[in-house]
């Protein structure tokens, strides 16, 4: 089915990501390019539901490539789960003559865009924004490289007091659902041990390793663990039998939480946003509907929304045994 947008409307949903503000702007300056009217929809879903719908100009994303957050906020909308609350938000695109939509997001968010857009034929676009890299069909998403950059500067500021004052440090990275940050920070930083929620974490032979150490005088640990992490529920709980097993350790614990998420875009979140928002126009341009846009071996993939399912790391035993070995 191939349908000509004229007017496009754009929104934010779920998390922020650093770098959703470059994806907007190039959406409205892509949009303009081609003469078509871009509207900015303001916090996420709940926006088209409460009509709060502005119209965009070029000059409205003036200045905002290098901003974290983003501009037209966002939100997680129950009123989208019902029927009632999308026709409200159709109505509401309907009367501005709005037929084409981008959505950025995570899977939660594609999925909402999918069912909106079989119940009221209105073609919709998807564009990776979250922090946790966990969607499957695309190598990046927007704002993982900053909040990833982010931890391990946080990280390493750690690690000068750690050695210090011979410390283990037990620091808590982002990602509910899956191990992308804590994996990639922790080897960035040469953390000892990193726990993350799809694999087991073996307490024994940690508690073993620390023990090791602790005879041969390595007294400065850091040990990077997923928020998401399933056997302990997070850093407190694995400092604390630490501390239980092995007395003689200084554990301190540190969670880094919504720090990660905001900042300034790193150059790569601002150029892969921009890639992105300007193939998500030109798709609905050719008539693409219910995808969303991927990066696979740098060139752009076409996902269907439907498929959108969150992404489990899929542990290397490569990449853990060059965690082990370059700790020791
Ligand atoms: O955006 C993803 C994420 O940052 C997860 O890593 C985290 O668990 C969650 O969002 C936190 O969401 P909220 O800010 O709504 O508590």
């Amino acid at each position: 089915m191939k349908q000509k947008v004229t007017r496009i409307g754009v929104l934010s949903s779920g998390g922020d990501s650093p770098g959703m503000n470059a994806a907007i702007r190039a959406v409205v300056r892509t949009g303009i390019y081609h003469g078509l009217e871009v509207f900015g929809i303001m916090r996420g879903f709940s926006g088209m539901v409460e009509d709060e719908i502005v119209k965009m100009e070029s000059r409205s994303v003036a200045n905002i490539i290098q901003r974290g957050g983003t501009i037209l906020k966002t939100a997680r909308c129950k009123e989208f789960f019902e029927y009632e609350g999308r026709k409200k938000a159709y109505e509401n695109l309907k009367k501005r003559g709005i037929d084409g939509l981008v959505v950025i997001g995570g899977d939660g968010s594609f999925r909402g865009a999918q069912t909106f857009s079989n119940e009221f034929d209105i073609p919709c676009i998807g564009l990776p924004g979250t922090i946790d890299k966990d969607i499957a069909g695309t190598d990046f998403t927007i704002g993982f490289d900053t909040a990833v950059n982010t931890a391990v500067e946080a990280i390493d500021k750690i690690r000068d007091t750690a050695d210090a004052h011979d410390r283990l440090f037990v620091i808590e990275v982002m990602g509910r659902d899956a191990g992308y940050i804590a994996l990639h920070s922790g080897i960035a930083t040469g953390a000892e041990n990193i726990l993350i929620p799809e694999k087991k974490t073996d307490i024994i032979n940690i508690v073993k390793s620390l023990a090791e150490k602790e005879k041969r005088k390595k007294l400065v640990n850091l040990i990077v663990v997923a928020e998401g992490e399933e056997d302990f529920g997070g850093a407190q709980e694995v400092a604390n039998v630490i501390k239980e097993k092995l007395p003689n350790q200084e554990v301190r614990v540190c969670i880094l939480g919504h720090i990660q998420r905001g900042g300034s875009p790193t150059c790569f979140d601002r150029l892969i946003a921009s890639r992105m928002g300007f193939h998500a126009v030109e798709s609905l341009i050719e008539g693409r509907h219910n995808v969303f846009v991927g990066i696979v071996n740098n060139k752009m993939h076409y996902i269907p929304l439907n498929e959108a399912v969150k992404k489990k790391q899929r542990i290397s035993e490569e990449w853990m045994r060059i965690v082990k070995i370059l700790s020791t």
